[in-house]
């Protein structure tokens, strides 16, 4: 029985001394090319290899990162567990960034920067935290972590899943009807959703317009969720005042791409969190402790939905 560790080297060194002192019965490798095929029980992996089918008694497959989209569901066989990586470190990220783009979207940040540009000194007329409303698209572990470390900054919170939430000091809308509502009362959009099939392309003109006018949009979800012609028709247009983007379709953006000059939008490589080793081993190790006591690991994926 062996854990297959296939991603790079400087994590998986922090991965090996992991289980070497807590899993130690469990045999650890990060040589897929000699690794027993037959022995290979657990990998973890961000894409699915070619050869998947060569580790015929293949029990888990666990994804390096949050997400799941990158994996090629239907090259796995129907008893294979598919889980995703909830660990401490990717919440803290996202939970900084996040607070970071609403902070700095509240604070015009985007509208100061071109003042600076022109040798403007002149105060915007501000906003009071309360008067500005955000919204999350996306209530799971992320959507929620955010929504938390918002709290303490006083805007009023809204968020929106699949289905029904309750959640402490947040407004919670579902389903299509409550799309609508949350989306006419949000200032500042967080969009934390999976990309699935009904994702996406979800981020698109007529998404944009049921936003009041002049709100902003923090998209940190996946790339192919957001209709880029239609985030700039907005900003042009007036409709959204700003963008933070942290994921775009390709990755990276060719560089005539017109949201590197964009004025109005922020945009960052994908890196609003990233998996951390040190937590994300002992995740994993948790998990695979839950899957020995016959429990279902933390992050279990419903292949059916694609989350
Ligand atoms: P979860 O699976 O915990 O939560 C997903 C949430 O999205 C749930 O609330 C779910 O609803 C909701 N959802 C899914 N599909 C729909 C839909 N069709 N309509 C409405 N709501 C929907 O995921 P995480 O919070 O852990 O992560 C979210 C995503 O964040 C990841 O999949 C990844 O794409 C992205 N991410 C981005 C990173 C970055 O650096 N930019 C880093 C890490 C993650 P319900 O509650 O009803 O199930
Ligand atoms: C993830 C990511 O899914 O980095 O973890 O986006």
């Amino acid at each position: 029985m062996t854990f297959l560790f296939n991603s790079d080297a400087a994590r998986g060194a922090v991965f090996a001394k992991a289980f070497a002192a807590e899993l130690p019965e469990l045999p650890f490798s990060m040589d897929a090319a000699g690794v027993d095929p037959d022995a290979v029980r657990y990998l973890i992996t961000w894409t699915i290899p070619d050869n998947l089918a060569r580790y015929r008694n293949l029990e888990i497959v666990f994804s390096i990162g949050a997400g799941v989209d990158q994996f090629t569901m239907t090259a796995l066989p129907d008893h294979v567990k598919v889980v995703r990586m909830v660990e401490d470190g990717i919440v803290r990220m996202m939970q900084e960034y996040a607070t970071l783009a609403v902070l700095s979207l509240h604070r015009q940040m985007p509208a100061y920067r071109a003042q600076q540009a022109a040798c403007i000194w002149r105060a915007l007329p501000q906003p009071q935290a309360a008067q500005r409303r955000v919204g999350v698209l996306g209530l799971g572990v992320l959507g929620r972590a955010v929504l938390e470390r918002l709290k303490p900054f006083g805007f009023p919170l809204a968020g929106w899943s699949r289905s029904q939430r309750l959640i402490d000091g947040v407004t919670c809308h579902h389903g299509a009807d409550g799309l609508d509502t949350m989306l006419a009362g949000t200032d500042i959009l967080i969009v934390l959703l999976p990309l699935t099939p009904d994702t996406r392309g979800f981020l698109d003109a007529d998404l944009l317009a049921k936003l009041p006018r002049g709100a902003a949009l923090v998209h940190t979800g996946r790339g192919p969720q957001l209709n880029h012609a239609a985030l700039l028709d907005a900003l042009d247009n007036a409709q959204l005042s700003a963008a933070v983007v942290d994921v775009t379709d390709p990755e990276p953006l060719p560089a005539d791409h017109p949201f590197w000059t964009h004025p109005n939008i922020l945009l960052t490589p994908h890196i609003a969190s990233v998996t951390q080793p040190e937590s994300a081993a002992q995740a994993v190790i948790d998990n695979l402790r839950r899957h020995f006591a016959g429990l279902d690991p933390v992050g279990l994926v419903d292949r059916r939905r694609g989350y």
